[in-house]
């Protein structure tokens, strides 16, 4: 427990206290009665055809579900376009003048954006992706900063069948590369610049580099993000072209394309536990029911709640939450571009109190971080129109949790602690604030219509317990496959147990009263910050530097992130470890992935401890990372010393 704790929130952790809403919560929330759970869970397919019913359809659909695991069919027949229920629908009532993005740049700068504009801009740049050639079903890449062109853009890819695939602005230039070249991309919308904390995030560099090895892509489109000269931007003639200046000349007028609900509506990469990011295939109408449903249940969202989620829209959670799932709510939502710290580590909460934000929605690794900050940042801020607040990416630990009850929700909010995955596409384990009794740490109970069950290795249901998260029915808003790899989709995910079970890749252990506690991956997958990072793609980039032999890449405990990478590493003969050789190899992975998956820990060793079947230990690896199993790590050079490690190890197993 970190030592600023206060002594209400040890009183409070003693306690092991639980929260039910307030009467006052619950009887205006959306949903508050609990029999919904049973009504789902006996019909799902009713339940979520439910949903769907809200939404706008060209052409309804024959049958809800059509299941040949694990190859999943919702609302088969039925057509309808995605950007359409995200806009047309609502500008065609009192919504069209109500902002849908208020969006705040880093350096202060404000827009505002009605349903009218979101939807006049994104027909406007709908008709230039038609003119720069793009048809249905071609892909899009966009690596752009957190601004609303990203949001644009994606729903102009909607609007005329394009597949968008999203590369965080945080990747590198080869990772870039290697999601455009995945999928065969066909255009490239970028931005000469973003802004984090006060510096220029160079995208276009950036993705100069990457260009140099993308036979796919025919054009380029650089939005002017900058300000005069602040950045150098190379426009390559007849290949690259401004924002701008195409949609000057791009009409308003762009009808939306008809789409079949199982027509692919995006990829987005994530990692898994080898060398090479998966593209998760997302569906048009199974996915916008998902979010739909679980935007409005979840977030209890109503027509005049100011909703902030302040994931990046380049992670499924910006996606579903920030772009999807609200706009088709109707919602209106805050944006910000920046970090959480600049100019003051009260940018946040001057937000909140700025717009009035109602609902806020963001990560245990950032509730961590304003914990450390202090209080004082966000009592300088009147944060009483917060009435509901979210939190996602990781298990929040319960000091978090009821830190965040107490000093930014004033113990009045609650609090939905969020289980889900780029692979689920919308949330699947949560409370309903109007419904569900909390407890700090537990994502408590699955949404309704989604059967989460805790198997163990053989299968069997856990009643009570730990073991590993499954889901046992299909959900609309599933993944459906990996790009251009179907086979990879079945191994990886329905193979576990049977071809109809899904394997989270979670383990998690449910109480006595049925809530879910998830424990983290079970898998080589690392969470840091929030951010899904497979150990082999670490170890791929480590090994190819010159000086490296071999590495093995473990998370350990880190106070703010959740998990950081230690990795080990043995250099190649004649190579001399060193501080600054360590130095270099941190910056060798931020440059080929990304800056998200810099090692914290360099670790010398003279080898790896090896099982004799030449399988890496690397529960050993862990221990010695946390500091466990060897006080100063630097000996490891020592050549006897993992063998030494690796006995004393064997003979306690
Ligand atoms: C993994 C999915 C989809 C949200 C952003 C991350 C972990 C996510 C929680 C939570 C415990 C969580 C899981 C999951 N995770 N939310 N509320 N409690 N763990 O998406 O990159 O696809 O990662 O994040 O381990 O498998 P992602």
């Amino acid at each position: 427990m970190p030592e600023n704790v206060s002594p209400e929130i040890e009183a409070l952790l003693k306690e092991d206290r639980s929260f039910s809403p307030t009467d006052d919560f619950r009887s205006k929330a959306h949903i508050s009665d609990p029999a919904i759970f049973e009504t789902a869970a006996k019909d799902p397919e009713a339940f979520w055809a439910g949903f769907a019913k809200e939404l706008e359809w060209i052409a309804p659909w024959s049958k809800v579900l059509e299941w040949n695991a694990p190859d999943a069919k919702w609302f088969v027949g039925g057509k309808l376009n995605i950007s359409a229920n995200c806009l047309d629908r609502h500008v065609r009532t009192a919504r069209r003048n109500k902002a849908a993005f208020v969006w705040e740049g880093e350096p202060g700068d404000r827009r505002t954006l009605t349903y009218f504009d979101l939807y006049r801009q994104t027909c406007q740049f709908a008709n230039v992706l038609k003119q720069l050639g793009v048809k249905k079903g071609d892909r899009v890449a966009l690596y752009l900063p957190l601004i609303p062109e990203l949001a644009i853009a994606m729903l102009a890819c909607a609007r005329i069948g394009a597949v968008h695939s999203v590369v965080f602005g945080g990747f590198s230039a080869e990772s870039l590369r290697d999601r455009i070249n995945d999928s065969s991309c066909k255009v490239l919308v970028t931005a000469d610049g973003g802004w984090r904390r006060g510096q220029i995030v160079p995208l276009k560099q950036t993705a100069d580099e990457a260009l140099k090895e993308t036979p796919s892509i025919e054009h380029v489109v650089i939005v002017k993000r900058m300000h005069g000269d602040t950045v150098s931007v190379h426009v390559k003639e007849g290949r690259d072209h401004w924002y701008h200046r195409l949609m000057q000349d791009a009409s308003y007028e762009c009808a939306a394309e008809v789409m079949d609900a199982e027509d692919m509506l995006y990829i987005l990469y994530t990692s898994g536990t080898t060398g090479k990011p998966k593209g998760i295939v997302h569906t048009t109408g199974g996915y916008l029911t998902g979010v739909y449903a679980t935007t409005k249940w979840v977030f209890d969202l109503k027509d005049e709640d100011v909703y902030w989620c302040t994931a990046d829209i380049g992670w499924v959670t910006g996606h579903s939450y920030v772009v999807y799932g609200p706009l088709a709510n109707g919602a209106t939502v805050v944006m910000y571009e920046g970090a959480p710290d600049w100019p003051q580590k009260d940018r946040l909460w001057e937000i909140v109190e700025r717009y009035g934000v109602t609902i806020f929605y963001t990560a245990p690794t950032a509730i961590r971080a304003f914990m450390k900050w202090g209080t004082e940042w966000p009592a300088k801020h009147n944060l009483t129109s917060l009435r509901l607040m979210g939190s996602v990416g990781e298990p929040i630990n319960p000091e978090a949790w009821v830190w965040y009850h107490l000093h930014i929700g004033n113990a009045r909010c609650p609090i939905v602690d969020t289980w889900w995955q780029t692979e689920t596409g919308a949330i699947a384990i949560t409370p309903l604030p109007g419904i569900t009794r909390t407890k700090p740490g537990s994502a408590t109970q699955p949404f309704p219509g989604i059967s989460a069950e805790i198997l163990n290795d053989k299968g069997d249901r856990v009643p009570v317990g730990g073991g590993l998260l499954a889901i046992t029915k299909p959900w609309p808003s599933m993944l459906r496959t990996i790009y251009g790899d179907h086979d990879r989709f079945v191994r990886q995910y329905w193979s576990r147990w049977g071809r109809d079970i899904y394997f989270t890749g979670d383990g998690a252990k449910l109480d006595d009263e049925g809530y879910y506690w998830l424990l983290g991956r079970v898998d080589d997958v690392l969470n840091v910050a929030g951010h899904r990072i497979g150990t082999m793609e670490v170890e791929s980039a480590l090994v190819d530097h010159p000086k490296v032999a071999e590495s093995a890449v473990v998370g350990r405990t880190h106070e703010i992130k959740g998990q950081a990478l230690a990795a080990f590493v043995t250099v190649k003969e004649g190579v001399t470890a060193s501080e600054s050789l360590a130095d270099e190899l941190k910056k060798h992975v931020a440059n080929k992935i990304g800056a998200i998956a810099r090692p914290d820990d360099i670790i010398f060793a003279a080898d790896l401890p090896k099982t004799r079947s030449g399988k890496i230990m690397r529960r050993l690896l862990r221990d010695i990372a946390e500091g466990k199993a060897l006080g100063d790590t630097t000996t490891l050079a020592d050549p006897t010393v993992v063998a030494k490690l690796k006995d004393q190890y064997e003979s306690q197993e």
